[in-house]
């Protein structure tokens, strides 16, 4: 599955505050408020893991957090983050090569699942959805076409500038909403940020 973003992360966080402002990062810390304290807490594709200090922002203690991410470089910066009195384990893998114990109180997936073919997001969603406990929550965040031109246009740019840089696979949007659905998750709150580019979803299982 190709979507190791290793070669962009100097560049990446620099040049998503360029093209979007503050959007991705709204978007998530929207996300991290539905997280309740002492939780057992899983990110997949964390980045340069600046959310990680945000989380702390609003739990300096009591996450048990579990932190993978497939690109080493990500990781690099990942593990010079302040994550408080938070408990953190990193894990530099593809989320879906490795074990881990099936009790998440909530997975957090920023950006992640849109890098997808649709063949390989019922994979990956698969992976993710076994590890979280019933009544668990499943925040994401994503890109999300609603209509207006301009979307459909960023969207193919990303997808190739992408493409070119780091091999990602996904030429267009897979089915997130749906793989949700079908798999019997209730959506419970959401915001979009970005004139309605970027969604922010809370489900519970
Ligand atoms: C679009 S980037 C988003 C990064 C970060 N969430 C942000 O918003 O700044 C997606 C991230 O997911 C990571 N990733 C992709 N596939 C993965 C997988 N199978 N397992 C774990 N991490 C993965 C990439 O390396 C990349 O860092």
């Amino acid at each position: 599955m190709a979507a190791n973003y290793n070669n962009s992360a100097w560049f990446y966080d620099g040049l998503a505050r360029i093209v979007y402002g503050k959007a991705l990062v709204n978007a998530q810390v929207y996300l991290l408020n539905h997280i309740p304290d002492n939780s057992k807490l899983l990110i997949v594709g964390g980045g340069t893991g600046w959310i990680l200090e945000e989380l702390t922002r609003i739990h300096p203690s009591g996450l048990a957090i579990t932190y993978v991410e497939i690109a080493p470089n990500m990781m690099a910066f990942s593990k010079k983050r302040n994550t408080g009195n938070n408990q953190v384990i990193f894990i530099n893998e593809a989320i879906e090569n490795i074990e881990l114990p099936v009790d998440f109180d909530v997975v957090l997936t920023p950006f992640l699942l849109d890098n997808f073919t649709q063949q390989n997001l019922e994979i990956i969603f698969n992976s993710i959805n076994t590890l979280l406990k019933p009544n668990g929550s499943w925040l994401n965040a994503s890109f999300q076409l609603t209509g207006k031109w301009w979307q459909q246009l960023m969207l193919k740019t990303m997808f190739i500038f992408f493409k070119v840089t780091c091999g990602i696979e996904a030429s267009q949007l897979p089915g997130i909403d749906e793989v949700f659905e079908t798999n019997g998750y209730k959506l419970i709150e959401q915001e979009n940020f970005f004139c309605d580019f970027i969604g922010g979803r809370v489900h519970k299982k």
